[in-house]
């Protein structure tokens, strides 16, 4: 039987909180009325203050110092869990070996400390079969953990978000679009305010949720249809090209995505009619654009001459 919690007196601990997932689940858990209490590695940065400004408990705490979350953990009714990976490049130095064991900890941590219910943040391209990119494999490691551990859970796995459409040197600022899907080819894409949206409607809803892994979308697009909505929204034209062989034969990282993308995998498979009666709030493409990726849209538009950022 469907349950739905009475959450005005429950914590749910959130990790990754300054980031763009962790970020948009303390909100949308902060705007439904649950308690939040966002892990953040520094109570000063600007980040963790404005959290603080509004109303969200900030707490220290680092994956390199499991103990620091085992402390944050307690007394929580529920856990967001998400980690950065080494498809982030340098960004965290996080290699996949970390990812995974912090991956794990944090699922090990949570069912000793009697926590109601896990939701762990995923990718759309995790599943039984290994995809030969390290941090997509990664995350097939850990959901098969977590599935293993005496916890309610529930696994989303998200499809590339909308945000990173916007990532300089994709081409938006010369009028020709640069992505990994072939013209007429469909990609799934999240923005990622819908991944709090859909996190926070899951966590309201635990028993209906419990022991699920969901991949989630919020728009299904091809690139000369996502060439339109830019040039519609940027007010100029902008066509669409996919990413040229020469750019994928220098860089493997693209090249290994460009060849999930291909394979459909990482075009993402998501059942966005089901998503759609479920989470009524998804946003599409255009209605991204005409909100928050109006100002990415924009710096994009002014990130002149740049390489592909993407990594
Ligand atoms: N981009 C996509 O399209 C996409 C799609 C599906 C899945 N993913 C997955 O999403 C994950 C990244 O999520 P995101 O984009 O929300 O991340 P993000 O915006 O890059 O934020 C990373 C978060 O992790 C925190 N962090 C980094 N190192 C930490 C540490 N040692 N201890 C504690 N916290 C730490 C950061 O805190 P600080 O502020 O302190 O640095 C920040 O809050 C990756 O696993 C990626 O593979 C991405």
């Amino acid at each position: 039987m469907e349950t739905i919690v009475q959450h005005g007196d429950k914590t749910v601990l959130v990790l990754g909180a300054t980031g763009q997932q962790g970020g948009s689940v303390a909100h949308a858990l902060n705007a439904k009325g649950w308690r939040v209490k966002a892990l953040v590695r520094d109570v000063h940065s600007s980040k963790a203050s404005a959290m603080s400004a509004n109303g969200i408990d900030t707490v220290r705490g680092d994956f390199t110092d499991m103990q620091s979350i085992n402390i944050a953990m307690a007394g929580s009714y529920g856990v967001f869990s998400v980690q950065p990976s080494s498809g982030q490049g340098v960004a965290y130095g996080v290699t996949d070996d970390d990812e995974i064991r912090y991956g794990k900890a944090v699922a090990d941590m949570a069912a000793a400390n009697r926590v109601h219910h896990l939701v762990y943040s995923s990718a759309n391209a995790a599943g039984p079969n290994p995809t030969g990119v390290g941090h997509f494999d990664t995350k097939s490691v850990i959901e098969a953990h977590i599935r293993g551990l005496k916890i309610m859970h529930t696994i989303v796995r998200p499809s590339a978000f909308m945000e990173i459409l916007m990532l300089p040197g994709m081409g938006i600022d010369k009028g020709v679009f640069t992505f990994f899907m072939r013209p007429n080819q469909y990609m799934q894409f999240i923005a990622v305010a819908d991944i709090g949206n859909i996190v926070a409607e899951i966590f309201a809803r635990p028993t209906k949720y419990d022991a699920q892994t969901i991949e989630i979308a919020s728009d299904s697009v091809t690139g000369s249809e996502l060439a339109d909505k830019f040039s519609k929204a940027a007010g100029f034209p902008i066509t669409y090209e996919r990413f040229s062989d020469t750019l994928l034969e220098k860089n493997a990282f693209l090249s290994n995505l460009a060849r999930l993308v291909d394979h459909g995998r990482l075009a993402g498979n998501a059942d966005l009619d089901a998503l759609k009666s479920k989470f009524p709030e998804l946003l599409t493409i255009d209605a991204w654009l005409a909100s928050s990726g109006s100002a990415a849209l924009k710096a994009a538009i002014h990130a002149k001459n740049t390489d592909v950022s993407l990594r």
